[in-house]
C-alpha cells in the first residue's frame, strides 16, 4: 500500500516580528494518499488490534477526517475540542496516546504526561497561528512589555507556552480574561488577533494583540454571510471566535468546536450556519441528525478561498498515519526540558481555572457584551 503523500500545497499566513511589523509567509501541507475501499478496511482492522496490543488509546480533533472520529469513539478513545482533549489525555490510563490533529495538541497531551508515549500520525501538521509567532520573536516582544500578563492561545509551540503566565482554548479565553481584567491586569495576548480582538471587545480589557490569524477561519466572509442568511432567515448562526470581526458580528453564538456542536445538540431551530472548518459537521450530523447544517460561505466575490473551511494541517491525519505510530513507533513527540516543565505552569493554570470555576465559564459562555456574537 502506497502510504506516502501527495503533492504539498502552499499556504500564505501572516507572521509578525517583535517590533510588530508583518509580513505574509508561506508554508506547506500535504495530503495523504487515497485508501481503496478495502485497504481502508484492512488498515482499519490493524489499527483496532494494535490499540489493543499496545493499550493505546486515540484522541482525535472534531477537525480530522470523520473516519478517524468514528474510530476514536468506537474504540474507547475521544473526540473533542483542544481543551477536553488535553484534560482526556492527562487523566486517561493508556501509556502511549495517539493524537490525530496538530502539533500544538501533540505537544500539550506530552508536557501533561511526560511519562507516556505520545504519537502522531504526521509531525508535520501545524497550524498557522503557531506558525505566525516564532518563540525568538515573542521572546523579545514579550521583553519590551514586562508590565503585562502574558496569555497565549493553546495554538502556539511549547517554547511560546514556556513564556506565559497562562494558556487558553477558545472554551475558556473569554472567561479567563475577563478574569484578569477584574483583577485589574493589562494582558499581553498572542497569536491570534480576531480571538484576540472579540475577547477586548467583550470585557473591556487592556490587550496587546500578535498580528497571527487561522487560515482557515480568516476566509470566512461577512458580507456573503449576510447574503446567507437573508436566505435563511430563521438559521442560528455559529461562529468560532478564530473568525473575522465582521463574521463573529452576525453569530447568534460564537465558541469553540465543542460548544458549536453543543448548541446545534440542544438548539430548537431546525437550520444552522456553521462558520468553521468543515470536518465538524460529521460529529454535528451524526448528534443531531434532523438538523439542517450550512456551511457558511468563504467563496464569493470578496473571498480569495485558499483554505475553503478545510485545515489543509487537520487534512494530513490519515488512517495509514495512525497505523504507522501504532507498528513502527512513529510520530514520537518529544518536548525537551526545560521548555516542558516552563510549558506546564501556564497550562495547568488553565486546567485548574476550568476545573474549579465552572460558573465563570458559564456566565462568559452567554458573552458580556450583547449583540457581539451574543450566545
Ligand atoms: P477548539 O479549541 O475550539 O477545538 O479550536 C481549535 C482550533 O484549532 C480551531 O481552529
Ligand atoms: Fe490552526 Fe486554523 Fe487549522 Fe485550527 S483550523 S489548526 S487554528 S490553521
Amino acid at each position: 500500500m502506497n502510504s506516502t503523500v501527495s503533492t504539498p500545497i502552499a499556504f500564505d499566513y501572516p507572521q509578525q516580528d517583535a517590533s510588530g511589523l508583518t509580513c505574509t509567509a508561506q508554508a506547506w501541507a500535504k495530503v495523504p494518499a487515497p485508501l481503496t475501499d478495502v485497504q481502508k478496511q484492512s488498515v482499519l482492522a490493524r489499527i483496532r488490534s494494535e490499540l489493543i496490543a499496545r493499550k493505546a488509546v486515540l484522541i482525535a480533533h472534531y477537525y480530522v477526517d470523520g473516519a478517524i472520529q468514528d474510530l476514536a469513539l468506537e474504540t474507547g478513545g475521544f473526540v473533542a475540542d483542544s481543551l477536553e482533549m488535553a484534560r482526556f489525555g492527562k487523566n486517561h490510563p493508556a501509556q502511549t496516546l495517539i493524537v490525530a490533529g496538530v502539533r500544538f495538541m501533540g505537544e500539550t497531551a506530552k508536557i501533561l504526561s511526560p511519562e507516556k508515549t505520545v504519537l502522531m500520525p504526521d509531525l508535520e501538521a501545524t497550524c498557522s497561528l503557531d506558525l505566525g509567532c516564532p518563540a525568538d520573536q515573542f521572546a523579545l516582544f514579550r521583553s519590551l512589555h514586562p508590565d503585562r500578563v502574558v496569555v497565549v492561545y493553546a495554538n502556539t509551540s511549547a517554547a511560546v507556552k514556556a513564556q506565559a503566565d497562562w494558556m487558553v482554548t477558545s472554551s475558556c479565553a473569554l472567561a479567563i480574561v475577563h478574569q484578569l481584567h477584574q483583577q485589574g491586569k493589562k494582558i499581553l495576548w498572542a497569536p491570534d488577533r480576531h480571538l484576540g480582538s472579540y475577547i477586548q471587545e467583550q470585557t473591556g480589557a487592556d490587550m496587546l494583540l500578535w498580528n497571527g490569524a487561522c487560515i482557515v477561519h480568516d476566509e470566512f466572509k461577512g458580507v456573503e454571510l449576510e447574503l446567507l442568511r437573508a436566505q435563511h432567515p430563521q438559521a442560528v448562526v455559529l461562529v468560532h471566535p478564530e473568525s473575522p470581526s465582521s463574521v463573529v458580528a452576525q453569530a447568534d453564538v460564537v465558541g469553540s468546536t465543542s460548544a458549536m456542536i453543543k448548541a446545534v445538540v440542544d438548539g430548537n431551530a431546525a437550520e444552522y450556519i456553521v462558520a468553521t472548518d468543515q470536518g465538524i459537521l460529521h460529529r454535528m450530523r451524526q448528534l443531531a441528525p434532523g438538523k439542517h447544517l450550512i456551511a457558511a460561505p468563504t467563496a464569493g466575490q470578496s473571498a480569495t478561498c485558499k483554505s475553503c473551511a478545510n485545515c489543509p494541517w487537520m487534512a494530513m491525519n490519515g488512517l495509514q498515519g495512525i497505523l504507522q505510530c501504532l507498528e513502527q513507533g512513529s510520530g514520537e513527540i518529544d518536548v525537551p526540558e526545560p521548555t516542558r516543565s516552563n510549558a506546564l505552569i501556564c497550562i495547568e493554570r488553565m486546567l485548574d481555572f476550568t476545573e474549579h470555576h465552572p460558573e465563570l465559564l458559564a456566565k462568559a459562555q452567554h458573552g458580556f457584551v450583547k449583540n457581539i456574537g451574543a450566545a
